[in-house]
């Protein structure tokens, strides 16, 4: 079976990823530097797969430890996880984000390179659309990001796009999520954000288990159903298995692709609460709060191209989502320990 890299391997989508590589047959060799991840996440799949997982402690931005990397190792793809996450960290810290996203994506793809391997997944996001003008959002809706680390998803898809452009033998995937939650069935693996969560659902979830005491709603003026926030919020198993088939896909045909992977459903603000108390029989005391600056109405996607070329498509609805968030955050209250 083929053997995939899998970059920023600990962290919350990766680690997610590489179970369902496994149980799809697939060899994985990780590797992260651990600046936003836990090393108890290898224990925990230690655990999960049976096998140890095969990883190395390494920063992508350095390019002699990558080189070496691929002479130790034979690589068919890799899956580039490996960045900077958060939007207002992004606005404070742009050099940072502009050197480990765009700088770990040119480094990574520079070695790819010297070493003959020209098959990549390349995480990107739903923030490369902006505010969209019409939703569902298809993949040609128009690209505006609106911070730095929108500004490195649409730089890395744009290198990868001219990659593709300039040699046919590159192969490239890039996969627009929409707002990765949940966790794996077991409780064993999950979101753990250092610090205070940014995202609604680990924010909502450390409420659910007493950690903080309310949740504040930005805005309930919005011009959508219940006056909320509405996003497409896809379970990170789900997002998995996209990956895995986004690799198929790569294994299989030539040429480069870039798709949406969400559900196609929006919910607002409210209705996840509502799920996350049903499903965690807790509490979730909300207060309202003004809107958070660079925040939009609404963003869902149109997942049918997922569907036509990745034979690809979300299962799992909002309830079994918070279910399963709810079993990693009561389990594992103070995340990895
Ligand atoms: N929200 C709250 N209170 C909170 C946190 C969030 O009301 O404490 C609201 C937001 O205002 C928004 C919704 O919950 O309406 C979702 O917010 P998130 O921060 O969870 O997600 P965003 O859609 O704002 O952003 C996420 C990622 C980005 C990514 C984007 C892609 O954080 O990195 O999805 O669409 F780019």
């Amino acid at each position: 079976m083929p053997t995939i890299l899998l970059t920023g391997a600990t962290g919350y989508i990766a680690s997610h990823t590489w179970l369902s590589l496994l149980s799809s047959g697939f060899e994985v060799l990780g590797v992260d530097d651990f600046s936003n991840s836990s090393p108890l996440v290898l224990d925990r799949l230690r655990e999960l797969c049976g096998t140890r997982p095969v990883f190395e402690r390494l920063d992508v931005t350095d390019r002699v430890a990558m080189h070496a990397l691929f002479a130790r190792h034979r690589i068919d793809a890799v899956v580039h996880f490996a960045a900077f996450k958060a939007v207002g960290d992004s606005t404070a810290r742009p050099l940072a984000y502009y050197r480990n996203n765009v700088g770990g994506l040119l480094s990574v793809c520079d070695v790819m390179q010297a070493n003959g391997c020209k098959r990549i997944v390349f995480s990107s996001s739903a923030t490369v659309y902006g505010d969209p003008p019409s939703l569902p959002i298809r993949e040609d809706s128009p690209l505006a990001a609106t911070n730095p680390y929108g500004q490195t998803k649409l730089m890395g898809e744009t290198m990868l796009r001219d990659l593709g452009a300039a040699d046919a033998a590159w192969q490239t995937g890039c996969l627009r999520y929409f707002n990765p939650v949940g966790a794996h069935e077991s409780g064993r693996i999950g979101e753990d954000p250092r610090g205070t969560p940014n995202n609604l659902m680990p924010f909502v979830a450390q409420v659910a288990v007493g950690r903080r005491p309310h949740l504040s709603v930005f805005g309930r003026d919005w011009p959508t159903i219940d006056g909320t926030g509405v996003r497409d919020y896809i379970h990170v198993c789900d997002l998995a298995d996209g990956h895995v088939a986004a690799l198929r896909r790569l294994l299989d045909t030539a040429g480069c692709f870039t798709v949406n992977l969400g559900t196609g459903q929006g919910n607002s603000v409210l209705e996840v609460v509502n799920a996350y108390a049903r499903a965690s029989g807790r509490e979730v005391p909300v207060q309202f709060a003004p809107r958070r600056p660079g925040d939009i109405a609404a963003c869902y996607a149109d997942p049918l191209l997922a569907q036509q070329l990745l034979c690809w498509r979300a299962k799992h609805d909002l309830a079994r989502m918070c279910a399963d968030s709810w079993r990693w955050q009561s389990l594992n209250p103070e995340g990895f320990q």
